[in-house]
């Protein structure tokens, strides 16, 4: 078997430090597990814009393409606002998840125990907190033709298009039920079908997969707005929520911030399966680039190794290892190790990111 591919876009902002723990982490996996890669590296965001005039060149594309997974940092940032829109930062993200056609976003929103007081819930609502995700990622209004900005009667139109058809459905309503299966068997399909037709087909695509292929999994249907309400009521009432890409993308925020812990927080974008029976992935933190603390070493790099603990799980197979990694970083939360973000005022000198880095290591090296 050939030596399992990696490329790491790391990007903007905070991308670049956090990465650079996630390369020590990677180099202990190596040296330790026998776990090797075979890294390369490339840009993506504003800082493939200021090197190549674009936020992603054909050639990271075809790269991206071409191996076993993705790990991407983060984009963005002040210095690219006044961009135009076909060259700013996120442009880029976007065209990786559609021409790599990462259709699944995972988005874990687990609340660590060590962190519950973090949260803006009480304590009793969210410890013990574990919800995944599944977001559509490459159709609904963010790819939706027609879209831009016309001349309509003497004005201007902005127009973005809701569309999906029936196999984009139904393809990442599979990959949420098949993960409803591997935890607590509960999926609830989020849309607004009572003002949506996209939403009415979402529901009765997802209704017949259920019934014929997923009797098992226990199903149930909300709307967009109840749910959001719902989330920040009753969170633990979730185990596996699906939803298109807007949806998911407001959703999936609101889940995040439940735990209390923005820089925790990883996910993973699966396509599908490629030659070698992994599907297409990229992996990300949920939070963005930070651009306040980028270069001061005072990011917290969790969120983006446990990025690197999901492609151990979902791409490369290790999902011992992921297990692994994540116990690590667990750890280290519960001894007391923490960054700035998860620290309160009067809680004394926070680790910089590569001392929670070098923690993460040490609490990896005590558990062989
Ligand atoms: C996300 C982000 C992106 C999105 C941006 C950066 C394009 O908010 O991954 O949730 O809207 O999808
Ligand atoms: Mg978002």
């Amino acid at each position: 078997m050939s030596t399992p591919s990696i490329l790491i876009l790391a990007g903007d902002g905070i991308g670049p430090e956090a990465m650079e723990e996630v390369k020590k982490i990677m180099a202990w996996f190596d040296d330790n597990r026998g776990l090797k890669f075979d890294i390369s590296e490339d840009l993506v965001g504003g800082a493939a814009y200021d090197a190549h005039g674009t936020p992603l060149t054909d050639e990271t594309m075809a790269k991206a393409q071409d191996v076993d997974a993705v790990l991407l940092g983060a984009v963005g940032g002040p210095a690219y606002d006044d961009l135009d829109f076909s060259v700013k930062p996120e442009r880029g993200l976007l065209r990786l998840r559609k021409e790599m056609d990462l259709f699944a976003n995972l988005r874990p929103a687990q609340c660590f125990d060590a962190l519950a007081d973090f949260s803006s819930l009480k304590k009793e609502l969210v410890s013990g907190l574990d919800i995944m995700i599944v977001r559509e990622l490459t159709s609904g209004s963010y790819f939706g033709e027609p879209r831009g900005i016309f001349e309509e009667n003497g004005e201007r139109v902005g127009v973005n298009t809701q569309r999906y058809t029936e196999s984009e459905i139904d393809r990442v309503a599979r990959s949420a039920f098949e993960l409803a299966r591997k935890r607590d068997n509960r999926l609830c399909s989020v849309e607004k079908a009572n003002v949506m037709e996209s939403g009415i087909l979402w529901r009765e695509v997802v209704t017949k997969i259920g019934a014929e292929d997923y009797p098992d999994v226990e199903l149930s249907h909300m709307y967009a707005d109840n749910c959001a309400m719902q989330l920040v009521r009753t969170p633990k009432q979730f185990d596996v929520i699906v939803t298109d890409n807007l949806f998911g993308d407001i959703l999936s925020d609101c889940a995040a911030m439940l735990t209390g812990s923005l820089g925790m927080l990883p996910s993973a974008s699966l396509g599908v399966p490629m030659a070698n029976g992994m599907p297409k992935a990229m992996y990300e933190p949920v939070h963005g680039s930070a651009p306040d603390i980028a270069g001061q070493g005072k990011a917290n790099p969790s969120a983006t190794i446990l990025s690197f603990a999901m492609a151990l799980r979902y791409s490369y197979g290790q999902g011992a290892e992921a297990d692994r990694l994540e116990a690590a970083v667990e750890k280290v939360l519960a001894d007391g190790t923490r960054t700035a973000d998860l620290m309160q005022v009067g809680d004394g000198t926070p680790a910089s990111t590569s001392e929670m880095g070098d923690a993460i290591i040490a609490a990896l090296t005590a558990s062989l």
